[in-house]
């Protein structure tokens, strides 16, 4: 080896040391690893009914980003004032977001039947749909959003469910993005909202 290339050798080779560790470290930055998959699997198919009595499934909802959460029609609080934040939110919206839905799931379905879904739903914004099924499809809409709900009887013989209050942003293709914060001033939940339409 001539002296030159000898004076060179060292510099380029600890370069190629640093360039392939720089590779190294930008591929499991970026990459998609099992973990990060894992954990944006929340949500996926589901099928349900509405309050016509028309069936839905996932595919209804996509091509816009939307809302989904869980409750009951015989909730006390949280549930009525959560659909009250949320209709609040999608006034503020305005026709911006005129194809923006929120699902409203049930996981009361033996007493929230798709008739008291209809009716309860009237009091709130239109684009809020109430949807139910039967035990068994709630069942697994519930775990595919990892989403938590249990039936808590009462002293009187009456019964009330303990449930996840978590509003799901979903994105237009039906991946989850991450909660949304409904408890703010309307308008900036709307603002926050647009950015995904
Ligand atoms: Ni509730």
């Amino acid at each position: 080896m001539p002296p030159r290339a000898r004076r060179l050798a060292a510099p380029l080779a600890a370069f190629l040391v640093g360039l392939v560790a720089l590779l190294i470290a930008a591929y499991l930055t970026f990459a998609p690893s099992p973990r990060m998959t894992t954990a944006s699997a929340v949500g996926g198919p589901f099928s349900l009914t509405a309050g016509d009595g028309r069936a839905v499934t996932e595919k209804d909802f996509l091509g816009t980003p939307h809302l989904v959460f869980f409750g009951f029609t015989h909730c006390p609080d949280v549930c009525p004032t959560k659909l009250f934040e949320l209709s609040e939110m999608l006034r503020a919206l305005g026709s911006k977001g005129a194809k923006v839905r929120a699902l409203f799931i049930t996981v009361d379905p033996e007493r929230d039947t798709p008739a008291v879904m209809k009716s309860y739903g009237s009091s709130f914004d239109p684009r809020i749909v109430g949807l139910t099924g039967d035990r068994a499809q709630i069942d697994a809409v519930v775990r595919a959003y990892r989403a938590y709900a249990k039936k808590v009887p009462l002293k009187d013989g009456d019964y009330t469910m303990e449930h996840t209050s978590l509003v799901y942003l979903m994105d237009k293709d039906g991946r989850f993005i991450g909660s949304f914060n409904v408890e703010r001033p309307p308008a900036q939940a709307a603002q926050d909202l647009l950015r995904y339409l």
